[in-house]
């Protein structure tokens, strides 16, 4: 039985949708990726500054270079913008150098674009702090992308990593569920998703019928 409980992320960098998830109380962090940026057509590193002054957790921000020395360099100059600023590095050889001068330095790393239980691990032995399998993208491709975040975590649980596996590429409301039982310590989610793992038909009908009832009590 795990020792943590289960966070929740908000996958966006729309602020609105932070701020309004925030308030619910739910989200401990936020992933960005350079297409949620572009998105947004906002200057990037605004964008982050705002996300972490809504929010009091990790904030991941990615790089865009693709050798280790760029990405050093953009992850330093991204960690000035907060200490909650977490850097999302790709999963290339590169990346792992990167990781490991980073991590060193106390920059959080958060490696990203895993798809491999392999990947996983070669990023937990370079001292990641977060690793991001996507699970939709492997879904896409007729793969069980949840069974990889549940290797990760029987892996890093076996030989005690403290590697956080954040459950990526959600794509509905049951990835949550099964993120969950899979033991992911975090899932990251769409705001979209968000709002439908709040909803319930049920919960309408019966909350509509109370009022309804209510209309119908002596008031004096
Ligand atoms: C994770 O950190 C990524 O930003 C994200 O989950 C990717 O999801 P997508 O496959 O829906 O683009």
């Amino acid at each position: 039985m795990g020792v943590f409980k289960i966070k929740l992320f908000l996958d966006t960098a729309n602020v609105d949708e932070i701020r309004e998830a925030a308030s619910l109380g739910v989200i401990s962090g936020v992933t960005t990726n350079p297409s949620l940026i572009a998105k947004e057509g906002r200057n990037f590193t605004d964008v982050v500054k705002e996300i972490t002054s809504i929010v009091d957790g990790p904030v991941s921000a990615e790089v865009i270079s693709t050798d280790a020395e760029g990405m050093i360099k953009e992850a330093e100059e991204l960690a000035q913008i907060h200490p909650n600023v977490v850097i999302k590095i790709p999963m290339i050889g590169e990346g792992l150098k990167a990781v490991k001068v980073l991590e060193e330095k106390g920059v959080r790393t958060n490696v990203t674009l895993v798809f491999s239980a392999n990947q996983a691990l070669l990023a937990a032995l370079a001292g990641a702090s977060f690793v991001s399998p996507f699970v939709g993208r492997l879904d896409d491709a007729g793969h069980d992308g949840m069974q990889v975040v549940a290797d990760i975590v029987d892996i890093f649980d076996f030989y005690g990593y403290e590697t956080e596996v954040i459950a990526a590429s959600i794509r509905h409301p049951l990835h949550c569920i099964q993120a969950a039982q899979a033991g992911a310590h975090i899932a990251t989610v769409p705001y979209k998703v968000l709002q439908k793992m709040i909803k319930h038909p049920f919960t309408d009908v019966g909350l509509q019928r109370f009022l309804d009832d209510w209309k119908k009590v002596k008031q004096s």
